[in-house]
C-alpha cells in the first residue's frame, strides 16, 4: 500500500528539499501533521525570499530603475506562472490577495455591492468562519438572506436540499472545495452547474483542494475560486483570487490607494483596469514572487499521483486509528481528501494534541474555525492530522503509536 506509491514519488529525496522537516522538537524527531493549518516551504521557496530581501528588494508598478522594474517582472511572471497552473484563461483574472479571507472578502464586498435586498446567498454546513462570516456581514449591510445547504451524518452534502435551496432569488453560492475539518471533497461540479442553471455564481473556497488535486478553472467554470499561498507551500499573507474578467469588469474596487487608480483629482478618480483595479497599495511583492515559486515547485510533481499517495496515507492512518478504543473518526465522506479528524470518547482533544506535541507529533486541535461542525457533532473540537505529500507511514505509525500513548496516560 502505501510503500507502493511512496516508491513512485521518492518521498525521501522530496522531504530533503523541506528543511523544516528533518529538525527535532523536545528532543524527538519532528512529524508535522497539521499541513491543513500550514504547509512546510521547500527551499526554492525559502531561498527565492532570502535572495529577494537580500538583492531584488524594490517596489514594483512604480520605478524606472532596474530593480523596481525587474521586480515587477518577477510579480507578474509569478501570476502568469499561477495563471497557467489553475488554467486560468486570462492572467488579469489572477489577483493578488492576502490570502483566502482577503479573497472572500473581497467577493463579498464588491460582488456584494450588486445585490440588493432580498436576494439569496447559499453557504453549506461545512464552511470555514471565513466563508460564513463575510456573507452574514453582506446579509446585514443589504438585506439579503442567507440560506445552509445541510449535511449528513458522514460529512457530505445533502444535494437534494440544495437543489430546493436554488431559486431565481439566488444570487452566489459560496461553498468550500474541501472541508478543513471533515476532509470531505465537495461535488462541485455539480455544484457548480445546478447554481449556474439558476442564474447564481460561485465562488470556491479552494484554501484546503489545490495542494491536493489538479485544478482547474475552466474544466470547473466556477466564477470565483480563491486560496492561501501558505497552504500550498508558499508564503503566508498572500493568496490568490481567481474571478471571470465579466464579473470583475462589473464590480466596484474593494479598496482605494495607488496603484488602482487610472487618474486621479479632486472631484472624480477613474480606476486602473485588472488586475490593478483590486490590488491597492504596495503588495506583498517577495510574497508574489515566491508564491509563484512555490507553483514552479508543484509544477514538478505528479498532482494525480500526489491525491492518491495522500489518500492512501489518510486511509492508512484511520484503520490504525480506528484500532484504538473509543476512538471515532469525524468525516466519513465517500470522497475525502487526506484529512483525519478524531474524538475519543471522554477525552478532551486539547488533552490528547498537548500530548502529542511532547512526543514530537505536531497537530491541529479545536473547532478548525468550523464551530457549526462542531455544534452539529454535539462535540467541542477534534485532534486533526492533516497529511502532505511528504509525509510518510513511518509518520502515521508515529501518530497512532503516540495517541495511544496518549489515551493510556488520560485514562
Ligand atoms: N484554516 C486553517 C486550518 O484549517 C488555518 O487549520
Amino acid at each position: 500500500m502505501a510503500e507502493d506509491i511512496a516508491y513512485q514519488f521518492d518521498v525521501e529525496s522530496i522531504r530533503k528539499q523541506f528543511p523544516t522537516l528533518s529538525q527535532e522538537v523536545y528532543g524527538k524527531q519532528l512529524v508535522y501533521l497539521d499541513n491543513g493549518a500550514t504547509a512546510q516551504k521547500p527551499k526554492t521557496v525559502i531561498d527565492a525570499i532570502e535572495r529577494y530581501y537580500e538583492v531584488e528588494n524594490a517596489n514594483i508598478h512604480r520605478g524606472v530603475h532596474f530593480l523596481s522594474q525587474q521586480a515587477t517582472d518577477k510579480y507578474e511572471e509569478a501570476r502568469r506562472v499561477i495563471q497557467r497552473y489553475i488554467n486560468a484563461p486570462l492572467e488579469e483574472e489572477v489577483l493578488f490577495t492576502t490570502g483566502t479571507t482577503g479573497g472572500i472578502n473581497l467577493v463579498a464586498y464588491s460582488y456584494g455591492e450588486l445585490l440588493s435586498e432580498g436576494d439569496e446567498i447559499i453557504i453549506s454546513a461545512m464552511e470555514h468562519h471565513s466563508n460564513i462570516v463575510p456573507w452574514q456581514m453582506l446579509c446585514e449591510r443589504k438585506g439579503c438572506i442567507l440560506n445552509v445547504i445541510p449535511m449528513n451524518e458522514s460529512g457530505e452534502l445533502i444535494m437534494d436540499e440544495y437543489r430546493k435551496l436554488l431559486s431565481s432569488k439566488t444570487k452566489l453560492v459560496a461553498v468550500t472545495h474541501i472541508s478543513n475539518t471533515l476532509g470531505t471533497i465537495n461535488p462541485v461540479k455539480e455544484i457548480i452547474r445546478l447554481a449556474h442553471d439558476s442564474g447564481a455564481v460561485v465562488l470556491l473556497d479552494g484554501a484546503q483542494s489545490i495542494q491536493h488535486m489538479p485544478v482547474d478553472m475552466q474544466a470547473l467554470d466556477c466564477d470565483f475560486y480563491t486560496f492561501s499561498g501558505h497552504k500550498v507551500f508558499g508564503p503566508t499573507g498572500v493568496g490568490v483570487l481567481y474571478g471571470k474578467k465579466e464579473l470583475l469588469d462589473r464590480m466596484p474596487p474593494y479598496q482605494g490607494g495607488g496603484d488602482m487608480i487610472e487618474k486621479v483629482t479632486f472631484e472624480k478618480t477613474t480606476y486602473n483596469g485588472l488586475p490593478h483595479k483590486f490590488e491597492a497599495g504596495t503588495p506583498h511583492i517577495a510574497g508574489g514572487i515566491c508564491l509563484g515559486e512555490a507553483f514552479r515547485f508543484l509544477e514538478t510533481m505528479d498532482l494525480e499521483g500526489i491525491q492518491h499517495y495522500e489518500k492512501e496515507l489518510a486511509s492508512y492512518a484511520e484503520s490504525e486509528l480506528l484500532q484504538i478504543e473509543g476512538l471515532r473518526i469525524i468525516g466519513t465522506a465517500a470522497k475525502k481528501t487526506s484529512v483525519v479528524s478524531f474524538v475519543i470518547d471522554g477525552l478532551h482533544p486539547f488533552d490528547i494534541g498537548t500530548l502529542l506535541d511532547k512526543q514530537g507529533i505536531a497537530v491541529r486541535t479545536g473547532h478548525h474555525c468550523t464551530q457549526p461542525i462542531m455544534d452539529f457533532y454535539g462535540i467541542p473540537g477534534t485532534v486533526r492530522a492533516s497529511f502532505a505529500f511528504y509525509n510518510t507511514k513511518e509518520e502515521v505509525d508515529a501518530l497512532v503509536r503516540a495517541v495511544k500513548r496518549s489515551a493510556e496516560m488520560l485514562r
